[in-house]
């Protein structure tokens, strides 16, 4: 059985959408904890209501980055992932610690990459005046949200639009793309070629084909 460590910072709708995923098509892998860098996020309630150990972290603990993300890696090690998932992990990491995990760490990010690096992805998508918009996920590499691609879903801007409505238009979407990248990776179908995601067919695929 493999490990998923999940990190959060927040309220875990996305943390929510993975567990959900994991239970109801009975993964081949267990959720051995839910780890917040925030004392009072939300997503940590739900996750010990569905038995997952759940611990804090919290960087305002820490006199530095790098000592934070060295205290968080012991924890996140002590429970021996195959992968880390950051959803809704609101902190920029060190490079030491990419490096740590690097082919096996996946994030979430609220825009189609490479366009909105960052914070405020709505409100920038709405300035911009583009017209699609939408979500990635994609391995966490040193450089901020530009490791190589695994999914991404397109939603309409709308006329009306405010950062609220996108936001959760957007949101929608992850909460779809990001059980079914996970669930890719676990399957082994996902690898790396100079930068680049190809997924393999799955099981069912294979042997039709
Ligand atoms: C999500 O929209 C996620 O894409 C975004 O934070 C939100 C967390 O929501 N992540 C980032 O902006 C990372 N740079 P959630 O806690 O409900 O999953």
């Amino acid at each position: 059985m493999r490990r998923i460590v999940i990190l959060i910072s927040g309220r875990g709708s996305n943390m929510r959408a993975i567990i959900r995923a994991a239970q109801n098509e009975e993964w081949p892998a267990r959720i051995a904890a839910v780890i917040s860098n925030k004392a009072d996020a939300s997503g940590l309630a739900y996750a010990a209501e569905h038995g997952i150990p759940t611990l804090v972290v919290a960087n305002k603990d820490y006199p530095s980055r790098e000592a934070f993300d060295a205290a968080l890696q012991s924890k996140i090690d002590s429970f021996a992932p195959d992968l880390v998932v950051l959803a809704g992990f609101m902190r920029v990491l060190t490079t030491p610690f990419v490096a740590h995990y690097a082919d096996r760490m996946l994030n979430i990010h609220p825009s189609l990459l490479p366009s909105f690096v960052g914070l405020a992805t709505h409100r920038q998508a709405l300035a911009a005046g583009v017209k699609l918009h939408g979500a990635t996920v994609h391995f966490v590499t040193a450089e901020l949200d530009h490791g190589p691609i695994v999914a991404q879903a397109a939603v309409p801007v709308l006329a009306d639009d405010t950062e609220e409505s996108l936001a959760a238009r957007v949101l929608e979407q992850e909460h779809i793309i990001y059980p079914r990248a996970i669930r890719c990776f676990l399957d082994g179908r996902l690898s790396v070629h100079d930068g680049v995601v190809r997924i393999g067919p799955d099981a069912s695929e294979a042997q039709a084909g």
